[in-house]
């Protein structure tokens, strides 16, 4: 049986904030999907080449902005000089790549959760736990909004729950294990999240049959965001916070609108 009181508290999870809309882990995708009326928000923490925390998805600058190479080699003011925003649209200008205390600070400010996805970088994952865990107790505000750090990479998670054993985690995954329960224990997870492209109809009969909490990456359509909902997952990371509005296609066109 799914749990009955889940950590993650509402159907959706705003991938990469309202990144349908805005340029991905942008402050302005961020504000976005809050006033789409966004709850949780889903994002991606790496380290600069100087032990700094910045918000960005790929391991390679190239896609969200205008530099090149791994984020990594470069230093955070060499990251802070990039434009993270014209690749998305040439009418968008002055986005930068956020730190990882100004999307706190933008995520507390706008009354939101978050799943924090720690991007490893194999070889140094237990580095990264520890730096973004440090950041993370510094600045999170635990007794009013809700937090869940997450990954790929189980050693990167198991120091996490070394580090910061009362904060919930996710272990991401392509396809859900044969027995989640037993995996989840393994890697001191609470939450499993998978692709949606292996998400079949066994894998949905083995979620029913799990105790776990399991989210589903990345559902666009609506349609399909309804059937996982109502077939067992807990929660859905989507790009598009407005996927379950009655009035969907209307409602995306006039936000889509209101953004050029
Ligand atoms: O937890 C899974 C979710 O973070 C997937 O995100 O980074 O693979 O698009 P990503
Ligand atoms: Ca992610």
């Amino acid at each position: 049986m799914p749990p009955s009181n889940p950590i993650v508290d509402a159907p959706l999870l705003a991938h990469r904030g309202a990144s349908l809309y805005a340029p991905e882990n942008t402050l302005q995708a961020v504000e976005l999907a809050a006033k789409m009326g966004a709850k949780w928000i889903e994002t991606d923490v790496q380290v600069t080449a100087d032990n700094e925390l910045v918000v960005i998805h790929d391991l390679e600058l190239e896609r969200t902005t205008n530099g090149a190479g791994f984020v990594a080699l470069h230093t955070l003011e060499q990251i802070r000089a990039l434009d993270a925003g014209s690749w998305f649209g040439n009418k968008i200008s002055g986005y930068q790549v956020p730190t990882l205390q100004e999307f706190v600070a933008c995520i507390v400010d706008n009354d939101l959760n978050l799943q924090l996805e720690l991007k490893e970088l194999p070889g140094r994952e237990n580095d990264i736990a520890d730096r973004v865990c440090s950041e993370i107790a510094d600045i999170w505000p635990f007794e009013r909004r809700k937090l869940f750090l997450s990954g790929f990479s189980e050693r990167c998670l198991k120091r996490v729950a070394r580090n910061l054993p009362d904060v919930p985690r996710a272990i991401a995954l392509l396809c859900i294990p044969e027995d989640p329960d037993a995996y989840a224990a393994e890697t001191g997870a609470q939450i499993i999240h998978v692709q949606d492209k292996f998400v079949d109809e066994e894998a949905l009969r083995t979620i029913r049959a799990s105790s776990m909490e399991f989210g589903v990456a990345t559902v666009n359509d609506p349609e399909r965001a309804k059937y996982l909902l109502n077939s067992g997952v807990t929660s859905i990371l989507t790009d598009d916070p407005l996927l379950l509005e009655q009035d969907g296609v209307e409602t995306r066109l006039r936000a889509l609108a209101h953004q050029q």
